[in-house]
């Protein structure tokens, strides 16, 4: 089948076969993803993919650069390629292009012929920070990513966490990762507390954050693992949340001190896809990077079955189409927040 001559994947800044509402598409392509740790990026091209979007990361002398994994010449997979001196070589016909996405070289082109200035590689903003790659699919970001100071002053051991994906919306997954009333239950087996009623809460909201923070008792853990009589101890949760789907967890211990941070940011692979990006930071350096990244792994395993499963598998922003109960102040708030962007509209319309 041929398609029409004016290539709509030329064209067209939505991806091919992209699972989100336009408009959906659009506001979350406004925001800054993680979509790979930074070391992950070495002296090859790296395939990902951020909202549908196929995109190739490549390092360079000037840091790490993201495009759309597309060649202009014939459609090629760059990421199939390789990379020369901070140089992505589609591996189809050896086209050549810089960190600046322009074509520096066609080998089948006659020495001294003009390179076509069309041949440009779509270019999406990149940074690197927190150890990851950052991608921001529109030309201009409405925001910057999240200021999270602990992660870089020394204040704690910092320990990333490898990336995991789940087969969620990313909205689902982020508020799964706030709400507190489901820890009891998914997480008896490793750090959830005795069920109990949990007391009103305030949810305070900013420009592009949700903060709330909530007295718990929490497992000494895996203290109740194999059937044993688990233990319990105070703590304070402090959320905090940057739109649309970062949070943080600092969990402090009244009576010990300890002070442990959790960075949780989901990248919406596609509209049932993510990766969720975590980094431990442990302010009180007792922790080994082994013992958190196992813990982690067995608390994201609790929860991934029952937020895969989750119906519908979008987050519903009409707070009409769920039930609400005190205790998911958070979840109300945020999926307010949500619909304030604007997200949601042409589902609802
Ligand atoms: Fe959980």
């Amino acid at each position: 089948m041929f398609v029409p001559a004016k290539n709509q994947q030329q064209q067209e800044s939505l991806p091919l076969n992209c699972s989100f509402e336009r408009s959906d598409w659009e506001i979350l392509a406004s925001f800054w993803h993680p979509v790979a740790n930074s070391d992950e990026v070495t002296d090859a091209p790296v395939r990902v993919h951020l909202l549908d979007m196929p995109v190739v990361l490549f390092r360079t002398p000037d840091g790490i650069k993201a495009a759309k994994d597309v060649c202009m010449h014939r459609g090629g997979q760059l990421s199939l390629g390789s990379v020369c001196n901070g140089i992505l070589v589609c591996g189809f016909h050896g086209f050549e292009y810089n960190g600046e996405g322009t074509c520096v070289g066609i080998p089948a082109l006659a020495k001294g012929s003009p390179i076509p200035k069309k041949l440009r590689l779509k270019n999406f903003q990149c940074r690197e920070r927190y150890g990851l790659v950052w991608v921001c699919l529109a030309d201009q970001a409405r925001a910057e990513m999240p200021e999270w100071p602990q992660i870089e002053d020394g204040s704690g051991k910092v320990i990333p966490v490898p990336s995991y994906e789940i087969r969620a919306s990313a909205g689902r997954r982020v508020e799964n990762f706030n709400d507190i009333a489901h820890v009891p239950f998914l997480h008896r087996d490793s750090f959830g507390g005795p069920p109990t009623d949990i007391a009103p809460y305030e949810v305070v909201s900013g420009d592009n954050t949700l903060a709330f923070k909530v007295d718990i008792l929490e497992q000494t853990r895996y203290s109740g693992e194999y059937g044993g009589k688990p233990a319990y101890h105070s703590s304070v949760y402090s959320y905090e949340l940057t739109l649309p789907f970062a949070s943080s967890a600092k969990i402090s211990n009244p009576e010990s001190g300890d002070v442990y941070r959790v960075y949780d940011i989901v990248s919406p692979v596609s509209s049932d896809r993510s990766r969720v990006f975590q980094i431990v930071v442990d302010e009180s350096f007792k922790m080994t990077p082994e013992a958190v990244r196992a813990f982690n792994d067995v608390v994201n395993k609790e929860d991934s079955p029952q937020v895969e499963a989750q119906s519908p598998f979008d987050l519903p922003l009409d707070l009409r189409d769920e039930i609400h109960i005190p205790a998911d102040r958070m979840s109300v708030e945020y999926r307010r927040k949500l619909a304030a962007l604007g997200l949601g509209a042409e589902a609802y319309r």
